[in-house]
């Protein structure tokens, strides 16, 4: 297990289950957002993620689950995702330890593959858990939405007296339409699951506040752990692979190499071709000029 840690933001390189048994304090932590391998196939730098059975994958599941509850305070908030197919099995196994607030379906525009005999998958299903519903954080002022009904359409509530306008803000609810991470967004990194910097920024900023911990178990890309940055809140991340560790170092600024390696953001096909075409008239502009 190797340790990278730059100010208040840290990343472990190693198995997520070894870190959180002996790198994380029980009961220091405020926010743990996680985001596993969900036993689809995914193949993660070369090393395709399947467990033998469904019951092998839960298993392995409910032990990060169960370390995840231990490292987090009395007042700490909870978040994690699955495949839509694991997720009935992480409720009812959490229902008994936690009290799961929000059902959150994070719905997007269109699926990798388009389903022609079946509907297409077009979501994934996110559990917003806290161990203690009297006492947790919930920044409702940081997150609100506009609300497309009421105040929007000057809709008046004859309801109240005098009559008002309805409220032109409100919070989210759980069904959150927010665009999947494509090859020409400026935050794509080279990963088959990266989530999107505007997700984790909700669950941020509503679930923890200024110099709180964030702790991220399968961190990928480091979403999390690089808004936790922007935000002004500690990370600990843990990665596996090596490759998404790099990215990890230079997202969150913790190092501009890595065994020698100068890490710089992969460049993107059209950003190449893009490149070469401004060379291309650059050369022809000066051949213009001589002429
Ligand atoms: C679903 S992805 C996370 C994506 C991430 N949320 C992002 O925004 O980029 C799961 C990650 O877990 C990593 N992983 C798999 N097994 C692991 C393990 N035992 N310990 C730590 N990381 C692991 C994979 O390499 C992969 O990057």
């Amino acid at each position: 297990m190797e340790r990278f840690k730059n100010g208040k933001q840290t990343i472990f390189w190693g198995d997520a289950i070894e870190a959180l048994q002996k790198e994380i304090e029980d009961n220091s932590i405020d926010l743990i957002f996680v985001d596993p391998p969900y036993n689809i196939g995914k193949n993660f730098n070369g090393s395709q993620e399947k467990w033998s059975s469904s019951n092998e994958y839960l298993k392995w599941c409910y032990n990060w689950i169960d370390l995840c509850l231990s490292k987090l305070k009395p007042t700490g908030s909870f978040y994690v995702m699955t495949a839509t197919q694991f997720m009935p099995y992480f409720d009812i196994y959490l229902q008994k330890k936690v009290e799961i607030l929000s059902r959150i379906v994070w719905s997007y525009d269109s699926s990798a593959v388009q389903a022609k005999k079946h509907y297409g998958s077009l979501y994934e299903p996110i559990l917003f858990c806290v161990k203690d519903k009297q006492n947790y954080t919930f920044n409702t002022d940081e997150i609100l939405v506009e609300a497309k009904t009421g105040a929007k359409r000057k809709l008046i509530d004859y309801r109240k007296n005098p009559p008002q306008v309805y409220n032109s803000k409100k919070v989210p609810g759980n069904v959150w339409d927010i665009p999947r991470v494509r090859y020409r967004m400026p935050e794509y990194e080279n990963h088959p699951t990266q989530k999107p910097i505007l997700l984790l920024e909700r669950i941020i900023k509503a679930s923890s506040k200024e110099n709180d911990v964030v702790l991220y178990p399968f961190s990928g890309t480091f979403t999390t752990s690089y808004v936790a940055k922007q935000l002004n809140r500690e990370s600990i991340g843990i990665e596996l692979q090596d490759e998404y560790v790099k990215i990890g170092l230079r997202r969150l600024q913790i190092a501009d190499e890595f065994n020698g390696e100068k890490l710089e953001k992969e460049v993107r096909t059209f950003e190449t071709a893009k490149q070469e075409s401004y060379s291309r008239s650059q050369t022809l502009f000066g051949n213009e000029k001589q002429k």
